[in-house]
């Protein structure tokens, strides 16, 4: 495994002990109707009605695997390179009966078999932990069979660009929007690098393994908000804070 990556896997099984302190909270969270974002619901809609089986990436508290068999995954298999996420993730599945199965293994390089996956799900806060995105491109198109579907609901590439003050809009003077990574400093942090992907080498990757772009959208809603209350300018409204893109495997 590559070093940084390795480096990443340990401040990963660190942070996911909450995924084990907060069993309770989660529990109840996965009992409630929305897990998964509306907009992706709807996108999703006539894939998971199909009762696909599906391989989410980077699964981490799996919370989103349930709401993707509430809304009718016939089984999810989840993927985190972290075995504090992945356990907590199958104890909660277990206690709530649900086909949810988790594989403790690094993206890409997944230990799942070619054309073995209806619908690959991921996002969240996952493609900026991928060294590199070409290589995770074709494990996806490795995975996913003929005519399945990869689905991403991601923070925008242009986010570690946007300040989090309250009072205005800013750009990060120590940002770049094509800088290669940076030091992550929200969550996991400890140190974690993240990579940093633009829209256009996502999709020239995704495309260039072998799927075609059914829906690319923008959003200024982020996917994600701090518990702390914070309410960045940046996020009012005029600046593009998450995405969503479905591909399909030719
Ligand atoms: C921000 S979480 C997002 C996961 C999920 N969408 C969620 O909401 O919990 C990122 C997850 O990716 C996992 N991860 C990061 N890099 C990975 C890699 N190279 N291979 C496998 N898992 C990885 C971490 O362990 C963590 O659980």
């Amino acid at each position: 495994m590559d070093e940084v990556v390795a480096g990443n896997r340990v401040v990963w099984e660190q942070a996911s002990t909450k995924h084990v302190r907060e069993h309770d909270e989660l529990l109840a969270a996965a009992r409630s109707d929305e897990l998964l974002v509306e907009r992706e619901q709807q996108l999703l809609a006539p894939v998971l009605a199909e009762r696909p089986l599906v391989v989410h990436l980077q699964s981490g508290h799996g919370l989103d695997d349930i709401g993707l068999v509430k809304a009718g995954a016939r089984a999810v298999v989840g993927v985190d390179y972290s075995s504090v996420a992945a356990g907590a993730a199958q104890q909660r599945a277990n206690e709530l009966q649900l086909p949810c199965h988790y594989v403790v293994a690094e993206v890409p390089g997944v230990p799942l078999k070619d054309d073995s996956a209806d619908l690959v799900y991921t996002g969240k806060g996952a493609l900026i932990w991928m060294r590199d995105i070409n290589a995770w491109a074709r494990d996806v198109a490795r995975v996913v069979r003929p005519g399945g579907h990869l689905f991403v609901y991601e923070a925008h590439p242009a986010v570690p660009l946007w300040s989090w003050d309250e009072d205005d809009v800013r750009i990060r003077p120590d940002r770049s929007y094509f800088a290669e990574s940076h030091l992550n400093d929200t969550y996991p942090a400890n140190g974690a690098r993240e990579w940093q992907w633009t829209l256009g080498q996502i999709i020239t990757a995704i495309t260039t393994a072998g799927l075609q772009l059914q829906v690319l959208e923008e959003y200024a809603e982020p996917f994600w908000r701090p518990q702390d209350g914070t309410n960045a300018a940046a996020w009012s409204g005029r600046l593009p804070n998450s995405y969503a893109l479905l591909a399909r495997h030719k």
